[in-house]
């Protein structure tokens, strides 16, 4: 394989704004000044396996505008290849972020662009080139569900598929079934489950795996994670840091694990080491910019 990954999803300018607390319906609220960083959870998860060491490839699209220049500059700044991201159609997505003084966020997205990465565009053979030659394919839901559904059919055995379903929406039986594994929050788990999703994180994980997922991981922030499949499940420990700000920790989180994964290594182990580097990425401002190297995640 000539990728260690290849990232299928969305790259977003996020426009970011520090708030004491979050306005309410018909509120206004003064916050601080405005920051612009590239972002995007697709768009994060490349970066965030480059920066880890991985040969990383980018599918996407984002407009013939400014943010779409920097968002392509912050990708081959990080060593991604930009080959699959492909130009126009919209202005380039964007994300409104507040970050409170905990450190969460709230997020609106604009998709613009990433709306129009349409089935065809993963036809397309430089598309189809990108996924014969890379061992992990990992997708989000900031991208139409066709896409994604259009994703699964192109894989080729051997290629790994791993989706964060964020935001969350019921998914496709070949979706699901392809996934290995689904990573999924608390939130994501009761979208994905619909009504019966169950109380504790073991039942989450029990009735996802039954929905066809042949691993699921189950993230809890400060309680750390659980990893599933058919031969059981495991409880991985958090790592204990003061957050700054949170945007884009579990994108770093979902890549780490996606990358290791395709190494060959346990999925506990996987997502032991993902859970570093989310923890490094909340103990700095902004996403893409808080993701840590692999020596930076050693020292941990
Ligand atoms: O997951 C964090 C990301 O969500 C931000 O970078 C923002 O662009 C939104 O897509
Ligand atoms: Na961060």
């Amino acid at each position: 394989f000539e990728y260690d990954l290849l990232v299928v999803g969305s790259a977003n300018a996020d426009l970011v704004v520090g708030v004491e607390r979050r306005p309410g319906a018909g509120e206004t609220v003064l916050g601080s000044d405005l920051a612009l960083h590239p972002g995007g959870k697709g768009a994060n998860q490349a970066v965030a396996a480059a920066r880890l060491g991985a040969r990383t490839a980018l599918l996407a699209r984002v407009g013939d505008d400014a943010h779409g220049r920097l968002l392509l500059d912050s990708q081959r700044a990080a060593g991604v290849d930009t080959s699959g991201v492909l130009v126009g159609g919209a202005p380039t997505g964007v994300a409104l972020i507040t970050v409170d003084p905990s450190g969460d966020n709230s997020i609106v997205v604009s998709p613009g662009a990433n709306g129009r990465l349409t089935p065809d565009d993963i036809r397309e053979p430089s598309a189809s080139t990108l996924l014969a030659a890379s061992r992990v394919v990992s997708t989000q839901l900031e991208i139409p569900l066709e896409t994604v559904e259009e994703v699964v059919r192109g894989l080729r055995p051997g290629t790994r598929f791993v989706l964060n379903p964020s935001p969350p929406r019921e998914l496709p039986a070949p979706v699901l079934a392809a996934c290995d594994p689904l990573i999924v929050n608390e939130h994501e788990a009761r979208v994905v489950l619909g009504a019966d999703a169950g109380a504790t994180p073991e039942e989450w994980a029990g009735a996802l795996l039954a929905l066809g997922p042949r691993s699921v991981v189950v993230t809890l922030g400060e309680e750390g994670a659980l990893v599933a499949d058919a031969s059981g499940t495991a409880r991985v420990p958090a790592v204990e840091v003061t957050a700054v700000d949170t945007t884009g920790a579990g994108d770093s989180f979902t890549a780490a694990l996606a990358w290791r994964l395709g190494t060959g290594e346990s999925l506990a182990d996987s997502a032991a080491y993902a859970a570093r580097v989310g923890a490094v990425a909340v103990t700095r401002q902004g996403a893409q910019a808080s993701f840590p190297t692999a020596e930076e995640v050693a020292a941990v």
